[in-house]
């Protein structure tokens, strides 16, 4: 079950929205809390990336937001070189500096659509991608987006990946839903 593709919010909206919710998206305790489980799933992604990371190997964070995959991280591994990519500048402005303020002096910053992200082959160890995919457009985009993350680790190289899921049983998507909306209303909505 997918978004139909003209009921999805345009790029120029998706930057808008986030150039204006840093702070949101700025707790390390909570995570982003617009998903239910990211201080789990962040925790998660650092342990487990932490069994094949080893320091100054290199990371790249997709959707970074205010960089709190890339933070969670480097509290198991340091330092990393860290590359961060976000549509929205203020985004990326407050991630690099966080991660700066971690101690790490290497920090490149890619203000793009990730669909026009272009890096050599083999360039990175580990590629996070947490709450971002589910931007993209349509079946074209995430063949070619694969492709590309594929080609962009080295070998033995990592991607984590997490987002929204739907489910194919109704009863189960209906279930785990509600679940989601009681927990964003229980915020404030
Ligand atoms: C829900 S936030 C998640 C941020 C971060 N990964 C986290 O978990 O805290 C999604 C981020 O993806 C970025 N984003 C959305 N669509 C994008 C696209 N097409 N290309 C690059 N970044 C995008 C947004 O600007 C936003 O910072």
């Amino acid at each position: 079950m997918t978004t139909p593709l003209e009921q999805k919010s345009t790029i120029h909206e998706i930057k808008t929205r986030f150039d204006n919710d840093v702070e949101r998206f700025s707790k390390l305790e909570t995570g982003q809390q617009a998903t239910i489980d990211a201080p789990l799933v962040l925790d998660l992604v650092a342990r487990t990336a932490a069994l094949h990371l080893k320091p100054n190997d290199s990371i790249l964070d997709i959707g970074c937001g205010a960089g709190n995959f890339t933070l969670r991280v480097l509290q198991e591994v340091h330092p990393l070189a860290c590359h961060l990519a976000d549509l929205s500048q203020p985004m990326l402005e407050r991630a690099s500096e966080r991660i700066e303020n971690a101690g790490v002096n290497y920090v490149q910053t890619y203000q793009s659509d990730l669909r026009d992200l272009d890096f050599e082959e083999n360039a990175f160890d580990c590629i996070l991608a947490g709450a971002v995919l589910h931007h993209l457009r349509d079946d074209e985009d995430w063949r070619e987006t694969f492709e590309k993350l594929y080609n962009w680790l080295k070998p033995g190289g990592r991607i984590y990946v997490s987002d929204l899921v739907s489910f194919d049983e109704p009863g189960v998507h209906k279930l785990m839903w509600k679940r989601y909306g009681d927990y964003l209303e229980s915020l404030g909505g």
